[in-house]
């Protein structure tokens, strides 16, 4: 295997020593890029896109030829998993994402099989594959699945949902039947993590977008139980690295103690948690990734650098932090923005590593 040219978001996450602060964007392939947008024109339609390893490929390196990221991420949904489960998953332009069949009864729930990626999902492996070998070791390349819970909420929702009023009627009348549906996922997303792993993924992001909405007690026993489960069942080292695993519930800011307890290597942050009081409540225990708003790239880039010297003056001194924005950059951003958020990383960040200048010669 080739080695790392560039592996300052792999010794962020592990808080080793960095010359400057990691960056990288959840959605950093994506619609603000004219080049993406071409792209999938080219595919016929987004899950086209996600089908064509070549094409996967092509749009995950876009931004990268743009900017100097730290990391790559997959291009590819969360959604591909319930796709995989025979729900039937299609984009209606402009409405997001729809199942032609929805998850509601008892006999649904018992007819769904846990994935077995290398049968059901061999398009997503050979796509990790295809953007490893592109990728010729310039960054890491970072893996994703779905939290169970997030992924629940889609398939029994149908769809979005802006206030899950299905998914947690049944979590709330059935919680046995959840807890199966949930088992289930949790199982097939070990199992597809552990495949992008073995493919070549170097960093595993778990995106529990709506773990936020829950009360307290449900984002334990609904949530958090079966990211625990997934961080247990995961590949930890492959090709002689330490595989870190980031676990990203939006809207947890509170949970951030419970979240460190699972064992997971570092707690993304959206932006309503200040990074510096989330750093002195998880003290080393794991690396912090985030957490600037991402409307903020709609403001002037001297704006967006002055909100970058805050959140990294807010984090401080010392190693253990991946910058990100506190979720993903939205189509209507214009690509210079997200280029002088970027430098802004990179330039400003430097002064808070000077030690570790030193400790290198
Ligand atoms: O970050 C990246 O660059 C990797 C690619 C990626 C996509 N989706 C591409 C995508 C990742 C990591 C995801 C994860 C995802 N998908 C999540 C969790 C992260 C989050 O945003 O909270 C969720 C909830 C989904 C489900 C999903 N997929 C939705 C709600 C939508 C519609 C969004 C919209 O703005 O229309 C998608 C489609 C989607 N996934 C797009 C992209 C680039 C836009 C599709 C298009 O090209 O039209």
């Amino acid at each position: 295997m080739t080695e790392l040219k560039n592996d300052r978001l792999l010794r962020a996450l592990a808080r080793q020593p960095v010359d400057v602060t990691p960056v990288w964007m959840m959605r950093q392939a994506g619609r603000y890029l004219p080049e993406y947008r071409a792209t999938r024109e080219r595919a016929g339609d987004f899950m086209g896109l996600c089908g064509n390893p070549d094409l996967a490929c092509e749009v995950t390196l876009q931004p990268l030829e743009r900017y100097p990221l730290d990391g790559a991420i997959l291009f590819s949904d969360i959604l591909t998993i319930p796709d995989a489960m025979g729900l039937g998953l299609y984009f209606e332009p402009g409405e997001g994402p729809k199942f032609r069949k929805p998850v509601r009864t008892e006999a649904d729930i018992n007819a769904l099989d846990v994935v077995d990626p290398d049968a059901d999902l061999p398009y997503v492996l050979d796509a990790v594959k295809t953007i490893r070998r592109e990728l010729g070791g310039r960054v890491p390349l970072i893996g994703f699945s779905g939290s169970p819970w997030t992924l629940a909420t889609y398939m029994i929702e149908g769809g979005s949902s802006r206030d899950f009023r299905i998914a947690k009627q049944m979590m709330y009348d059935r919680p046995e039947l959840m807890h199966q549906l949930l088992d289930t996922l949790a199982q097939s997303v070990i199992g597809y993590l552990n495949g992008q792993i073995r493919a070549g993924a170097q960093v595993i992001q778990i995106f529990d977008t709506w773990g936020g909405a829950l009360s307290h007690a449900a984002y334990e026993e609904f949530s958090l139980r079966y990211l625990q489960q997934i961080v247990s069942g995961l590949i930890r080292e492959h090709e002689g690295r330490q595989v870190p695993v980031i676990l990203f519930t939006k809207g947890g800011g509170q949970w951030l103690e419970r979240m460190a307890d699972t064992g997971a290597d570092a707690l993304g942050l959206d932006w309503t948690t200040d990074i510096g009081q989330a750093r002195r409540r998880v003290g080393d225990r794991v690396a912090l990734q985030g957490n600037m708003d991402p409307t903020i790239l709609y403001a002037r880039p001297d704006r967006i650098r002055a909100e970058v010297a805050d959140i990294l003056a807010s984090y401080g001194t010392g190693p253990g932090h991946v910058f990100n924005l506190g979720h993903g950059i939205t189509p209507e951003v214009d690509p210079e923005h997200a280029g002088a958020f970027i430098r802004a990383v990179h330039e400003l960040s430097a002064q808070y590593h000077e030690s570790s200048k030193h400790r290198e010669g």
